[in-house]
């Protein structure tokens, strides 16, 4: 079983790439909502919580765990790859790989959530790949509280949105790093406030080609990996903004089951 964990939702645009590309594989899904956000916690508190997910979902049966929070990511990747024995993906090398590849000028944005942006990880990751790329980061903290709010087309948004862009703008970027699992759900407001020249990376396609690859070459890990019930998406609390978000990632009704 592939197990993909978030503190939200925002995890689930990448289960949603991951359905689409590897359709015949089971899937487990953790949204850890009642401990949400993570963004704003210290990294102490989200090395943690990302020790506790993982056990959950081996306990359920995964065995390859998805890191589908950006947050969690940056500052519990190593210690999850160094505690547990399965393999464990995250979200930002992916996507830092496809940024160095299609940036041009080498002109880097990332958005993320405070603790993404704080750990400084994007900044190390692409100037250790790619020497000359110049990085502009923005955290953007309220984002994710919208979206966990369904407020995906509010006024609100849209301005909040232009304000924590202009400053990337301004700085001519011609990629930008959405450094949150949350944020492809705003693609349809980031990209013109951006500029529609401005190639925007979204993790979640990034991170299941990358499983896809992976697995190809691994014929018999592939194989434990098939189908044989429905997916199933746990959360540690249901809201109806959570279900209703999960609907439109999905675009079917998910069962949020509570544990
Ligand atoms: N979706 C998560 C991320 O990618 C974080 C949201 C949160 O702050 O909990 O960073």
């Amino acid at each position: 079983m592939i197990g993909v964990f978030d503190s939200g939702v925002g995890g689930m645009t990448v289960a949603s790439a991951i359905e689409q590309v590897l359709p015949d594989k089971q899937l487990i899904y953790f949204g850890d909502l009642a401990r949400a956000p993570y963004g704003s916690k210290s990294p102490e508190t989200i090395r943690r919580y990302a020790i506790e997910n993982t056990e959950f979902l081996i306990s359920k049966g995964a065995t390859l765990i998805i890191v589908a929070c950006n947050s969690a990511a940056s500052v519990a990747s190593d210690i999850l790859q160094s505690t547990f024995d399965q393999p464990v993906f995250e979200v930002i090398t992916p996507a830092i790989d496809r940024a160095i590849a299609v940036s041009r000028t080498g002109r880097i944005g990332v958005i993320g959530t405070r603790a993404t942006i704080k750990s400084g990880v994007y900044e190390q990751e692409i100037k250790r790949k790619r020497t000359e790329c110049k990085i502009f980061s923005e955290p953007c903290p309220m984002l994710v509280p919208l979206v966990e709010e369904g407020w995906l087309n509010k006024r609100e948004t849209k301005m909040i949105t232009r304000r924590y862009l202009h400053p990337l703008k301004m700085k001519n970027v011609d990629t930008l790093l959405l450094g949150c699992t949350h944020y492809p759900l705003l693609k349809h407001l980031i990209q013109p406030r951006i500029g529609k020249r401005v190639k925007v990376i979204d993790s979640s396609h990034e991170v299941a080609k990358r499983l896809h690859d992976f697995l190809e070459s691994r014929p018999e890990l592939s194989r434990s990996l098939e189908k044989k019930t429905e997916n199933t998406y746990y959360v540690s609390d249901v809201t109806d903004a959570a279900s209703m978000t999960a609907q439109r990632i999905f675009g079917r009704k998910i069962k949020l089951n509570k544990i």
